[in-house]
């Protein structure tokens, strides 16, 4: 499944906050080794490049449009080409981030316990998903997917792998010496056309529409277009507001 990383990185500053916030809670205050994984155009990798300038950072990214664009952001990092589900490094990490990617991948029971086995003892493992998969913008995308002619095709589309709080904590206590969990909703304010179409593009919305031929992908998109219209209305200023609810955990080894 392919990445735009300008449709992305049109909502530049909603999507990095949360990087920023993440990283703000990470207790540690010179780590020799740091990883982003799935860095995408390497926003949220330049983050950890400016709090920990002596530290060697890199950057883990499947999608080789992102990669390009990070590589091309003369950011001091290392960006490797490599899927996190397969992902076994040879040495272990004071600090592993991942800002908005881990909802991407399966089976986060596994997967967690995994990646704590890469940090070094007294490093941190933290990242940030969305878990909004209950809000309009996500329930509406399902619900199209469902009843329209394309069904079968989007039969698939999308699972969710996001857990709640609680079974995160299950997870990772048992393997942190101290753990931070907690969870934020933005009140994004969007501006122009269609913003939340815009917004969802970028990220979820591609397994929903990639699978499409053109006469269907336009069909689906004004379907959900006018679903997203009544759901996030625009108000009489101008301006679409959209509530987004992320997670957000930094559990120390
Ligand atoms: C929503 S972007 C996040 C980009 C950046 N970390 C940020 O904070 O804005 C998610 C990125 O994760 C990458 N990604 C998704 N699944 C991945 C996987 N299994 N392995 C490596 N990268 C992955 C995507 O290609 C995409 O660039």
């Amino acid at each position: 499944m392919s990445w735009d990383p300008d449709i992305y990185m049109k909502f530049a500053n909603e999507r990095t906050r949360p990087a920023m916030e993440l990283l703000a809670r990470v207790p540690l205050r010179a780590p020799a080794r740091a990883i982003d994984l799935g860095c995408g155009p390497g926003n949220s990798t330049a983050l950890l490049a400016a709090r920990w300038p002596d530290a060697e950072i890199e950057g883990l990214e499947s999608s080789p449009e992102m990669l390009a664009k990070a590589r091309a952001s003369g950011l001091r990092a290392t960006f490797i080409e490599g899927d996190v589900e397969s992902w076994s490094p040879e040495r272990p990490y004071d600090v592993v981030f991942s800002n908005a990617t881990l909802h991407w991948i399966a089976d986060h029971r596994a997967l967690l316990p995994r990646l704590m086995g890469y940090v070094a003892d007294g490093g941190v493992l933290a990242f940030q998903v969305p878990r909004n998969f209950d809000a309009p913008s996500h329930m509406l995308m399902r619900e199209v997917a469902q009843n329209g002619p394309w069904a079968a095709k989007l039969a698939n589309a999308r699972q969710v792998n996001v857990e709640t709080p609680e079974a995160y904590f299950d997870i990772l206590a048992p393997l942190s010496r101290s753990l931070d969990i907690w969870e934020t909703t933005y009140l994004h304010v969007l501006e122009g056309d269609d913003p939340v179409l815009a917004w969802v593009s970028g990220t979820g919305l591609r397994p929903f529409v990639q699978p499409l031929d053109a006469e269907e992908r336009g069909a689906f998109l004004s379907e959900y277009g006018a679903r997203l219209r009544d759901a996030y209305p625009r108000r009489p200023d101008g301006k679409t507001l959209f509530p987004f609810q992320r997670l957000f955990a930094v559990a120390r080894r």
